[in-house]
């Protein structure tokens, strides 16, 4: 018996000792799950994840007597954002042809301040939709071996595309021999390019379906793959449980897309009433980055933009909130992303005020950057919510972000795993 005992708690000991335990107190928090407002709630995390919610007055589960508390009197929680649309390798501050003076690591390795900027604005999660030499994949492991500080990442490796299409490098002579790093055409040639980037350890595919802004020699209007093509993409992604994002501007690409199976569509600035019944009918995910447009306007010619960028920019930017207004109330589902890295990566929380503006309310901007998102990335078991089994990654600002959408721009409080990451107050 005794022995027995021993072994009970040679076998259980290390696991008591180790565990860390966070008690979370605030004057609000906003469940996304219910939409409402909770007052007075204290949350209960446990080795990194949240073990109990309730409020103030209730029996809390017995804490041990290490348990660190936070006191986030004045401020309303929230669980940690979500951004399904960043370029973690990507600088704002370096664009068109200012970016062949740097070497190909330099991305990378600027790549890790970026993701720190990220997680500092509030951005616990984030999905990566396209960076060179699996930059995301090594930031990705890089965080999760707690070499660097950063959000959750969800890489796609390359972004798959059309030869001479946006995520083609079309910036150079041919005598370069330049190429984007996933480029095929034709079903077979792109069903080896999701494999190949599953194998280097993608976690979604992206595919770029029409023109775009910031490429050279493209239209946004323009489809660039065909619908067999996506299909193609897509069939193959399924099968290897990865989940397709389609970068599309145009209405006809859109609508590809949409039929083809992707699961979220990216930009989508020029989608018509078809396109919209689409969506919902098939409950495909729209990412619309309707914030940059201003920052990019401004300040464009200063970090080098081309000026056919800048033109498209001209012609895209206004049409994407409008289509933003009606896809809103058209019913489609929208989950929250920003480009980040095509402006610079900790202003994305001022999309929130941009989203209600047209059209969403505060609490459909918070869903689409938490519950939403998590559903997008089929994540609703560890981020997204305030809720016990998740992550407890959390964002606390000082008011009421219900009443004043514009907090979340800037979160005075980061926490991921119950670690506080970042404290402003
Ligand atoms: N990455 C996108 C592209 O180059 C950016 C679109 C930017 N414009 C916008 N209004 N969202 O096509």
């Amino acid at each position: 018996m005794r022995r027995f005992l021993i072994l009970v708690l040679m076998l259980v000991w290390p696991s008591v000792a180790a565990a860390q335990t966070v008690v979370v107190r605030a004057d609000r928090m906003v469940d996304v799950l219910s939409g409402r407002v909770v007052d007075a709630p204290v949350v209960v995390i446990t080795d990194g994840r949240i073990s109990w919610v309730g409020v103030q007055g209730d029996t809390l589960p017995t804490l041990p007597d290490d348990a660190e508390h936070i006191d986030l009197a004045g401020h309303t929680l929230l669980p940690g954002l979500i951004d399904m649309h960043v370029h973690l390798d990507a600088n704002a501050n370096y664009a068109g042809y200012r970016q062949l003076e740097f070497t190909d690591q330099f991305w990378t390795v600027q790549a890790v301040t970026n993701a720190r900027t990220m997680l500092d604005a509030g951005f616990t999660t984030i999905r990566s939709m396209g960076a060179s030499g699996y930059s995301d994949v090594a930031l990705r492991q890089a965080v999760d071996e707690g070499l660097i500080v950063g959000p959750r990442i969800v890489p796609a490796g390359y972004a798959l595309g059309a030869t001479g299409g946006h995520c083609d490098n079309n910036m150079l002579p041919p005598s370069y021999g330049a190429t984007g790093g996933a480029v095929g055409d034709g079903p077979q040639a792109l069903i080896r390019l999701v494999r190949e980037q599953r194998r280097y350890g993608a976690e979604v595919i992206k595919i770029c379906a029409t023109g775009g802004v910031m490429s050279r020699n493209t239209q946004p209007g323009q489809q660039q793959l065909s619908e067999e093509e996506i299909r193609a993409v897509v069939d193959e992604a399924h099968r290897l449980g990865l989940r397709v994002a389609a970068h599309a501007h145009g209405t006809e690409g859109i609508r590809a897309a949409i039929a083809g199976g992707v699961d979220t569509v990216e930009h989508v600035s020029m989608i018509d009433d078809e396109g919209i019944r689409m969506a919902r009918e098939n409950g495909v995910w729209l990412t619309m980055d309707i914030f940059l447009t201003d920052w990019l306007l401004a300040e464009g010619e200063r970090v080098g933009l081309l000026p056919e960028n800048l033109d498209k920019e001209r012609m895209v930017g206004q049409a994407q909130r409008d289509s933003f207004r009606r896809a809103v109330r058209g019913g489609a589902r929208m989950i929250f992303g920003t480009d980040a890295g095509v402006y610079p990566h900790g202003m994305g929380g001022g999309q929130f005020a941009v989203m209600v503006q047209y059209g969403m309310t505060p609490m459909q901007a918070i869903q689409s950057a938490t519950s939403n998102a998590a559903e997008a990335l089929d994540r609703s078991d560890d981020v997204g919510a305030i809720a016990v089994g998740r992550y407890g990654d959390m964002v606390a600002v000082a008011g009421d972000p219900l009443a004043e959408i514009g907090l979340l721009a800037n979160v005075a409080v980061v926490i991921k795993g119950g670690e506080i990451v970042r404290d402003r107050r």
